[in-house]
């Protein structure tokens, strides 16, 4: 008799799971696989989206996905939602090869997502398109303030960022509601920045990158999870969006900042030929700076749970 109460009770809440999820919403997640698009897929399911994942494998094992399908076969129709966080690792060196795959990662996944919103009757399009970019596209700019109506600036990564934009911009002309996320240097356990950051600093041999005055754009992973979450949910939002904390930090300060956070001391600098030499066109990257400030979030009403970087180093750090 337990087994028998035990089953209806299973049905029950299948049925009541299907009456309410029945009008919950879909989304299609590129990069579900990666460091962001992981824990995101969680925060979804968990408030009722159901979540379909995108993996060149077809496959995948982040928890909140109840389907995975590769690029090619991943069907749009009638989900509400598409988010792109596809891009081949750019904190690599910028050979031709690896600049072939930067791009088709990000301009071609995104070019091919627009593709498939053309292809399908107007009922059936997704709603919302968020595409991730970054604030390279801002360039190297000093200390100059850039909220999203700044203009881009110049170079690789810049004009890889324009192009990546562009290409989103085109599912507008299906009646997509689409956010560029311009997305910093996203610090979360698991990450490549912040592990790598960890290492050095942990080692005592972490210092700021060359004279450490270029801004460095940040932002809790939680809360850039939060932020395409709060986006999905704000349909006010639209076009481009700064990814990043209200508070940058100098690459001088965070350097401080992270060595306190491990009880170490700031290391002698990187000096900037070096990260040229060692890097390449990224090292070059690291030496330009973007002071670049949420205002489209802010203004809709976003709250940061870590606006400052201490707050962020004491739940990475310290949990
Ligand atoms: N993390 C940061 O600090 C940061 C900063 C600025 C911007 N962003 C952007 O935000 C997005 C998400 O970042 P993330 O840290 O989650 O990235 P990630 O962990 O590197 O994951 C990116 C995903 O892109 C897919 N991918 C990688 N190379 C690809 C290729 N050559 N062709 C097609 N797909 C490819 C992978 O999916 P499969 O292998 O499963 O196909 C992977 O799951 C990326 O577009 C990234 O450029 C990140």
């Amino acid at each position: 008799m337990p087994t028998f109460r035990k089953g209806f009770r299973v049905v029950a809440n299948c049925a009541l799971q299907s009456y309410v999820f029945g009008m919950s919403k879909r989304v299609v997640i590129y990069g579900a696989s990666g460091f962001v698009g992981k824990g995101l897929a969680s925060m979804l399911s968990s408030e009722g989206w159901e979540v379909m994942g995108v993996s060149r494998k077809g496959t995948g094992a982040a928890p909140g996905i109840s389907k995975w399908t590769t690029p090619a076969e991943a069907d749009l129709s009638d989900c509400d939602a598409v988010v792109n966080l596809s891009g081949e690792p750019i904190d690599q060196r910028w050979t031709e090869a690896n600049k072939r795959a930067f791009h088709s990662s990000r301009v071609g996944v995104t070019n091919d997502i627009v593709q498939k919103i053309s292809a399908l009757a107007e009922e059936h399009r997704p709603k919302v398109l968020i595409n991730a970019s970054a604030v390279g596209y801002y360039g190297g700019r000093g200390d100059e303030i850039l909220d999203e109506h700044a203009a881009h600036g110049a170079g690789y990564a810049a004009d890889l960022c324009v192009e990546w934009e562009n290409a989103a911009i085109k599912a507008e002309a299906f009646g997509v509601r689409v956010i560029r996320l311009r997305i910093g240097v996203v610090l979360g356990r698991g990450g490549r920045a912040f592990e790598k950051l960890m290492t050095v600093f942990k080692a005592g041999i972490g210092g700021r990158l060359g004279n450490g005055k270029q801004w460095t754009p940040w932002i809790h992973v939680d809360d850039l999870r939060r932020a395409i979450v709060f986006s999905l949910n704000h349909p006010e939002l639209q076009g481009a969006v700064n990814g990043t904390a209200p508070y940058p930090e100098t690459n001088a300060s965070l350097s401080r900042k992270l060595a306190k956070a491990v009880h170490r001391w700031v290391f002698l600098p990187v000096p900037g030929w070096v990260l040229k030499l060692v890097f390449g066109g990224f090292g070059g990257a690291l030496l330009e700076g973007q002071r670049a400030l949420p205002s489209q979030l802010l203004k809709a009403g976003f709250e940061f749970r870590y606006g400052k970087l201490e707050d962020a180093l004491q739940d990475l750090v310290h949990m």
